[in-house]
């Protein structure tokens, strides 16, 4: 799907980019440019820089660059189109519609209408008085929510026949084949019909505040308690948490997760605005990596039995390979949040949160139930894992407060704990210390390059080629201009991310027009961040047509030498120190 260059163009004007970089990280005047800590890796002295004149960034610590757009899909881990409609959104522009793409089935944006049409649809059922009425028992009897909990999560209800929806929205032009791309609809042998049916029903809503999926629940006990939507081009399971669009104005660092819809509800509706569920699956390592971008902090408030202690471990791993501290919260008298508020309060709850258990305690816990305490083998067994797990940590002070815990708990000796801790810090750092130094040997080389590992084929050819392509990006006009007799093509490049990058130049400026904002579209982050610093680089020597002449000539004069070097070659040439 391609979006036309004016809409980017338009969004990229009206989204100044220090505005939206300025809402997620604090960054401070550097001359004529901006300066804060990398949103993308952690650091400790600013190597993070805005320019407000390409309206781009770049990171001199870890690579990333881009424009405002890039800095979206990063930082809000979105991706191309979501990101343009999450900007259009703040700065109040109406996109075209971008799915009137005949072959591909119905888009995204198409979904996205009719999951609106379909919530209202819902929600006009709830509120009807007769077919309605045992779905709002249900929630307001039953379930004890408040009319305007109902509201707020927007809840609806799908009645028990089988095609109320699929006729609405057939009503309202929308086609067969798109209820089914949306899950809305199933296809049987004879017809198609409602998905969803005599359920209460969950609209789940992203970060822009889009309707992208559905969950529906029974009134009674039958099975499948809940529906889930699939994933559609408008909704990703392993992306997507239900109530994050509320859950990150909480103006909280941390988050409730939940297993369920009505734990979420319940907690919000009780004041507890932070919390968020997965969409019946278990975390992802993607939902961890979205939860960093909002907090750094997490209690889990999964269900206490063995299924919900084996999903807390799991998330737990995530978490904190993610760099999310997280907590686990043990509700004792109630199986899950919803429950226990409503036998307790929203008082004890808070007591609750305030007292989690942290990660570490749960780590002594787990570990120690593993072995056979009074065996001396085991009980060493597990100080070593306790050591190895405090060594990971990255605070001396929260250090020490382990190793005394540590040593209480095991009734080991608080020195000889300290002692296996700082050794196995040693052993680690020297290990990283190794590590960091043959990839900076590799990248000096040239002999390893992950986002274009054709470079190394033949690094001086490779260089000319970054120069032509980072004057192009800066003056697109310049395609056209003939190099000795004739304009640039794609033979006169040789790696493969140097020939996309011109095709990608070419058509874009052939169409209406090349803006790097454009990039992210159909380049992954690291080309992005590569095509940036050769467009950064080049932005200085580029007022002149003739110095890209030059390079260009000088580039195809390159090519022509046949003799490709192979990276065999090269390293067995600086291995005979040659
Ligand atoms: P639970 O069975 O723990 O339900 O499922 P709950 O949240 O306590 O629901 P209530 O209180 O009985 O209404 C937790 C979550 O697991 C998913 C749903 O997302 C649910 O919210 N789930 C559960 C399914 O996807 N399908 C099911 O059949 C059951
Ligand atoms: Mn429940």
């Amino acid at each position: 799907m391609r979006i036309p260059n004016s809409v980017i163009e338009d969004i990229r004007y009206r989204c100044d980019i220090e505005d939206v970089i300025g809402s997620y990280i604090t960054i401070k005047r550097a001359g004529t440019n901006l300066k804060g800590l990398c949103p993308f890796h952690s650091e400790k002295t600013p190597s993070f820089v805005v320019y407000k004149d390409t309206q781009s960034y770049y990171c001199f610590g870890c690579g990333a660059g881009g424009d405002v757009i890039n800095f979206i899909m990063r930082q809000e881990n979105m991706d191309y189109v979501s990101a343009v409609e999450f900007l259009a959104k703040r700065a109040g522009i109406t996109l075209p519609d971008l799915s009137e793409n005949a072959h591909e089935g119905p888009g995204r944006a198409r979904i996205l209408k009719m999951n609106v049409d379909a919530a209202k649809y819902f929600r006009s059922m709830l509120f009807d008085e007769n077919i309605g009425a045992p779905a709002r028992q249900y929630l307001i009897g039953n379930r004890a929510l408040s009319s305007s909990a109902v509201k707020h999560f927007g809840l609806g209800y799908a009645p028990t026949g089988w095609n109320g929806l699929r006729n609405h929205l057939s009503s309202l032009g929308y086609t067969y084949e798109e209820m089914i791309a949306g899950n809305l609809c199933n296809k049987g042998d004879k017809s198609v019909y409602d998905s969803f049916r005599g359920r209460v029903i969950f609209p789940i809503i992203d970060v822009s505040g889009n309707i992208v999926a559905f969950g529906g629940r029974v009134l009674d006990d039958s099975k499948p308690k809940y529906l889930n939507s699939s994933d559609t081009p408008a909704f990703k399971k392993s992306k997507n948490l239900f109530a994050l669009n509320y859950a990150r104005n909480s103006g909280e660092d941390t988050f409730i997760i939940c297993e369920g819809y009505m734990d979420v509800i319940a907690l919000h509706a009780a004041g507890f605005t932070n919390a968020v569920a997965t969409l019946g699956t278990a975390i992802t390592s993607e939902h961890a990596r979205i939860i960093k971008r909002y907090v750094s902090k997490v209690i889990l408030a999964y269900d206490g039995d063995e299924a919900g202690r084996k999903a807390s471990d799991r998330a737990i791993g995530f978490l904190t390979e993610a760099g999310v501290d997280s907590r686990i919260l043990v509700m004792k008298g109630a199986k899950d949040p919803d429950e226990f508020i409503k036998k307790f309060g929203r008082e004890e709850f808070k007591k609750l949160l305030d007292e989690g258990r942290s990660r570490f305690d749960y780590i002594i816990e787990t570990t120690c139930a593993k072995y056979n305490m009074k065996n001396p083998d085991d009980k060493i067994k597990a100080a070593h894992e306790i050591i190895s797990e405090i060594a990971k940590v990255y605070s001396k002070v929260e250090r020490d407060i382990y190793i005394s815990k540590t040593a209480a708990f095991l009734e080991l000796d608080t020195k000889s704990i300290r002692y296996d801790v700082e050794a196995a810090i040693r052993k680690r750092n020297n290990a990283e210390k190794k590590q960091h130094s043959e990839e900076l040997i590799r990248m000096t080389t040239g002999i390893s390059d992950r986002v274009n590992p054709d470079y190394a084929k033949r690094p001086k050819t490779a260089r000319i080629e970054e120069d032509v392509l980072g004057i192009l990006m800066n003056h697109p006009e310049y395609i056209s201009l003939d190099v000795k007799d004739k304009p640039l093509a794609d033979e006169d490049f040789f790696t493969d991310l140097g020939k996309r990058l011109f095709r990608f130049i070419k058509s874009e400026h052939e169409a209406d027009g090349f803006s790097t904002g454009s990039l992210s579209s159909t380049f992954n982050h690291d080309e992005v961040s590569r095509a940036m610093s050769m467009y950064h680089a080049r932005r200085a020597f580029s007022n002149d047509s003739g110095a890209y002449v030059t390079c260009g000539e000088y580039l195809r004069r390159e090519i022509s030498k046949t003799s490709a070097v192979s990276l065999e070659d090269i390293i067995s040439a600086k291995r005979q120190g040659k």
